[in-house]
């Protein structure tokens, strides 16, 4: 287990996006992006042999346990005992996790990617699907006969091995039946019907709802590069939130009710009925439209995990400055950022940007590639809307010198 290489690191900030019918070396097992679509995607598992020969230089097991010790970072520690398991949460410091000697415990590390550059540049290999389906790439360390037992997952993940072995076991099992009372999501009825052992740079691809048990053979590492799958009633939820807040989205906010006529009541505490059709007649009124969505959808996908703080430059300087950095170095997106983009609008870790177009070109290249060479500034003069919106970026930690 070696630290992470330079070329790895580099290539965190170097992305070009293939064709969808360009091979893409062993990453699919030589199928095309456009044939792995077409025939696996959401659709059936695929096991890779050596997807990722160069595997074992991206991360080793003290990285992955110094990652563990950090707040900003989501780790869970799950251990096997008897047919019970326990669950616990991180942060945990290298002395509170068991030895590796002992048997059957597990460490997953969630989120590595946004700390770790080599695993981002892993992650951006799986760029032939949207950035906004990509959810996040998670390490588990374990122990022999360590796993997170019998489950299925709601979206799709590449199980990716990368030190040691571990034995997948797989099911399509209609039954997806919990084990009550444990605090992991553990089948009740596993019933496996294909088994692999996987070997560092093996791979397998599995699509929603397969029911999956992974168990390590000996100690081992696996990366799962798993994918966001929005629940429906959260993203309405969330959207009816927002387009509240915005109140002058909602058209005819600031009438009141009124019941000039009204007769007097015997029955004083009866909800009176046109209360509820003055009330349904506002909601019917509520109209959005399609930029609304847009907004909601772009801002909501970019929005950074919960724990994400991001280092701003102790020194930061001024456009000028930033603009001869940038000339000498390129940028690049720092790993934690999403940067998304559609017709009219960019969306930045959160907030909407409109997309004019004197800035166009610049934000949806660097939002595709992850990062601008520094020739692409040669020409670029100070003073302008592109210096002006990168240099914000570098100052809020958003974007940093290649
Ligand atoms: C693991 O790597 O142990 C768990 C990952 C998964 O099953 O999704
Ligand atoms: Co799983």
């Amino acid at each position: 287990m070696q630290a992470p290489t330079d070329r790895a690191t580099t290539d965190a900030h170097r992305f070009v996006p293939a064709a969808a019918d360009a091979a893409i070396g062993p990453l699919l097992g030589g199928l095309t992006a456009a044939q792995f679509m077409r025939r696996y995607w959401q659709r059936k598992p695929l096991l890779i042999r050596g997807a990722v020969p160069d595997i074992a230089q991206f991360i080793d097991r003290e990285t992955l346990f110094g990652l563990a010790d950090r707040d900003d970072v989501d780790s869970r520690l799950i251990t096997q005992r008897r047919g019970t398991w326990s669950l616990d949460h991180g942060p945990f410091a290298r002395d509170e996790l068991p030895s590796a000697r002992s048997k059957q415990w597990t460490l997953l590390v969630q989120g590595v990617n946004l700390y770790h550059d080599a695993t981002h540049a892993l992650m951006n290999r799986f760029r032939f699907l949207p950035d906004a389906r990509l959810d996040d790439a998670m390490y588990s360390y374990a122990t022999d006969g360590g796993g997170v037992g019998p489950h299925f997952d709601s979206y799709d993940v590449f199980l990716l091995q990368t030190h040691g072995k571990r034995r997948w076991r797989i099911s399509a099992q209609r039954d997806l039946a919990l084990q009550e009372g444990m605090p992991l999501k553990i089948l009740d009825r596993f019933e496996p019907t294909q088994e692999w052992v996987l070997e560092p740079g093996d791979m397998l691809y599995l699509p929603p709802h397969i029911a999956h048990d992974g168990v390590a053979i000996g100690e081992c590492m696996t990366c799962s590069i798993g994918f966001r799958a929005p629940v429906a009633g959260e993203m309405m939820g969330q959207f009816l939130f927002d387009f509240a807040e915005r109140a002058d989205t909602l058209k005819g906010a600031a009438r009141r009710l009124q019941d000039k006529g009204r007769e007097p009541t015997t029955t004083p505490a009866r909800l009176p009925d046109d209360v509820v059709d003055t009330t349904e007649a506002w909601l019917r009124n509520i109209q959005w439209n399609r930029a609304d969505v847009e907004r909601f959808v772009g801002r909501y996908l970019s929005e950074p995990k919960p724990n994400v703080v991001f280092d701003t430059p102790d020194n930061p300087p001024d456009e000028a400055g930033f603009l001869a950095l940038a000339r000498r170095r390129g940028i690049a997106v720092d790993p934690r950022t999403a940067l998304l983009y559609d017709r009219h609008c960019y969306y930045i870790n959160g907030e909407a940007g409109k997309l004019d177009r004197d800035v166009r070109d610049w934000v949806q290249r660097l939002a595709d590639r992850k990062a601008l060479e520094g020739k692409d500034f040669v020409t670029l003069s100070g003073g302008g809307p592109v210096t002006g919106l990168l240099h914000e970026w570098y100052c809020a930690g958003w974007i940093r010198a290649a």
